[in-house]
């Protein structure tokens, strides 16, 4: 049986062997891309070669890719969510297409690392009148002729969703399913944005052990997108060649493949086991959590499930410089560290634990992500303390949910109210649970469980009000988050370009007025401004802050040109570039010049002269982000 390390490495040496370079993964937090928080697939870090920049390694690229989707948080507990995951990656940038890809893929997966075809069921693109894009025909007739090789007739059926599996091996499936792009379906797409029909693959777990008819699904119709768990996704080949415009779909300058593959899920169908906590990925924290609460993996699946999951994806984010904290990412990685703790606390896990586990994540990947094993101590530090706060936090609440049943009775100018069973209970009301659990978080089985011990049973009513204040908070911040997508890329603009150059100057800037130790720690730019955190200690004076921007107005004014060259990370370390070279780069990378102003390593894209910036830069506020990190945001105006 393969370990994922050895999977891992099967993937990158099989697609090394087809011409394809191979690049380290980029960080969970992306540079330079203000429509998400997260690097969510692999792709993302790729946008700017799949529109046609050219990439330094050439049109063949593959990776794998640390991928982080926040929105599954409240998903996982089941056997295939993990917010964390590494996605096994290849791209065509404007080279092979559906032919190569389909026929790799297929290769890879049985006969490179042995996975039966028989158990293997793809989908297709079912096409859409509406968009004038048609049926994906050539991938299915590539599929078919695949399977008659390995002795499979494979029929295409249409409708699987109504009909079911209808003896096919290759099913169609409208855009909700076979489209892909950074914002979901076409209609979700701001214009300016790449996108395309895919075709996935599905792993059977069930065949022939009747677990679909065994399930609570057993009325339903049965078909590879339908979550009975019998089926499981376990890649993607997205055709991405057409980019959405002010009239509609039109193609991209190229046609490119954009794979993205679930190591983790690979590795289940692998085992020929559904539960993906059982790889031998968490196989040494799972021992440790059964030891440090003297349950067993087995009897208390969802809680594992959560702990393992969620220490490693705040292990990692925390080792690519995202600290807990209220705001954008650091407050995911909160949630994450709380949850654990809660759910370990639901165990019998009373001591602070998340580091211990996080050492054995660590060592397990350390060989691979090598900035983990320098990051330890931070990883660790960061991780107790936000186990202290946390349990600090508890006991505030607890004090709080005391008090307000307390309050005598008089109090209550309700009437009695027969859904109340006793008087404490109707102090309980939605209102103070939603509380306790925004603010204190307090989960609302935690609540209930410390009102069971106090006699006290909460009332339906409340808990029904409580469901509508966590509704209302949810639509709240899914608006914003959909607000973010829209306005980040909108204006994909030239001001965003703009705005890429400027914050290289500013950064040199920053170095020069207050000295070397400054290096960037993470930037979020859009059209309208600059959000930009760096490395340094103190607040900044209104005199360094003027020095900053006269810096940066004298580059602007001076109308330079702005010179990229390629070099290997060597050659721009000795060259005065600035970057991170405590992270792993590629063999080639570019390096942005602005005279004598500027010198950094970027992926770009970046503005010619900086005479094409018409306006003033102002630092419009310098703030802590949090320690030892200082936040900018700038404008130009
Ligand atoms: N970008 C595609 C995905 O994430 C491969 O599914």
């Amino acid at each position: 049986m393969l370990t994922a390390k050895q999977l891992r490495q099967k993937y990158l040496d099989f697609f090394k062997g087809k011409n394809h370079a191979i690049i380290p993964s980029a960080p969970l937090v992306p540079e330079n891309d203000p429509t998400t928080l997260f690097t969510g697939s692999g792709m993302q870090p790729m946008i700017a070669y799949l529109m046609g920049e050219n990439h330094p390694l050439g049109k063949r690229i593959a990776d794998s890719q640390k991928s982080f989707r926040s929105g599954d948080i409240e998903d996982v507990g089941d056997n295939r969510h993990t917010t964390f995951f590494e996605m096994l990656g290849n791209w065509s940038l404007g080279d092979y297409f559906k032919q190569e890809q389909i026929s790799w893929m297929f290769e890879f997966l049985t006969k490179e690392i042995g996975l039966d075809p028989k158990n293997l069921y793809v989908t297709a693109f079912r096409g859409d009148e509406s968009l004038n894009i048609p049926r994906d025909d050539e991938s299915v007739s590539i599929w078919k002729k695949i399977f008659k090789g390995v002795g499979i007739e494979a029929l295409d059926v249409d409708l699987a969703e109504k009909n079911g599996m209808q003896d096919g091996r290759i099913f169609y499936y409208p855009v909700e399913k076979n489209w892909w792009s950074r914002a979901g379906v076409p209609a979700n797409m701001p214009i300016g944005e790449p996108g395309g029909p895919d075709s996935e693959m599905f792993w059977d777990f069930g065949a022939g052990r009747g677990i679909h008819e065994n399930s609570d699904w057993k009325d339903e119709p049965c078909h590879v997108n339908c979550d009975c768990g019998r089926f499981m996704e376990i890649g993607n080949n997205v055709f991405m060649e057409y980019l959405k415009t002010e009239n509609g779909f039109e193609f991209l300058k190229q046609k490119n493949v954009d794979f993205g593959g679930g190591l983790e899920r690979i590795l289940a169908a692998l085992n020929n086991n559904p539960d993906i906590f059982l790889t031998d990925i968490f196989e040494k924290a799972k021992v440790e959590i059964e030891k440090l609460s003297g349950k067993k993996y087995e009897d208390n699946k969802e809680a594992f499930r959560v702990i393992l999951d969620h220490l490693r994806a705040a292990m990692f984010l925390i080792g690519d410089g995202v600290f807990p904290g209220n705001k954008d990412q650091g407050y995911f990685v909160r949630r994450l560290i709380r949850r654990a703790v809660r759910f370990a606390h639901k165990l019998g896990v009373q001591n602070n634990f998340c580091g211990d586990v996080a050492k054995i994540f660590i060592s397990d990947y350390k060989s691979e992500y090598a900035n983990l094993e320098t990051d330890q101590e931070k990883i660790v530090a960061e991780l107790l303390k936000e186990e202290n706060k946390f349990r600090e936090t508890l006991e505030k609440g607890l004090r709080i949910f005391d008090k307000a049943i307390a309050t005598t009775w008089d109090d209550l100018d309700k009437p009695w109210d027969e859904n109340m069973q006793t008087w404490d209970a109707r102090k309980l009301t939605g209102k103070l649970v939603f509380d306790l659990y925004s603010t204190y978080g307090f989960p609302k089985e935690l609540i209930i469980e410390e009102a069971n011990k106090r006699n006290i049973v909460i009332s339906n009513k409340a808990l029904e009000e409580f469901q509508e204040e966590v509704k209302r908070h949810q639509d709240l911040s899914r608006t914003a988050s959909e607000g973010k997508f829209k306005g980040g890329l909108a204006d994909h603009s030239e001001k965003t370009t703009q705005f890429h150059t400027i914050a290289h100057l500013m950064l040199a800037g920053l170095r020069k007025v207050l000295g070397e130790n400054v290096h960037q720690k993470g930037s979020n730019i859009n059209g309208e401004r600059i959000r930009f955190d760096f490395s340094h200690p103190d607040k900044m004076t209104e005199e360094q802050k003027k020095a900053v921007e006269d810096f940066v107005n004298e580059a602007i004014e001076s109308k330079t040109e702005v010179v990229m060259e390629e070099m290997s990370p060597e050659e721009a370390k000795n060259a005065g570039a600035e970057g991170e070279f405590g992270h792993k780069y590629g063999d080639l990378v570019k390096v942005y010049s602005i005279g004598n102003y500027s010198k950094e390593i970027c992926g770009g894209p970046h503005i010619k002269n900086t005479s094409e910036i018409k306006e003033r830069f102002r630092i419009k506020k310098e703030e802590s982000s949090s320690s030892g990190v200082r936040r900018i945001k700038a404008v130009v105006e």
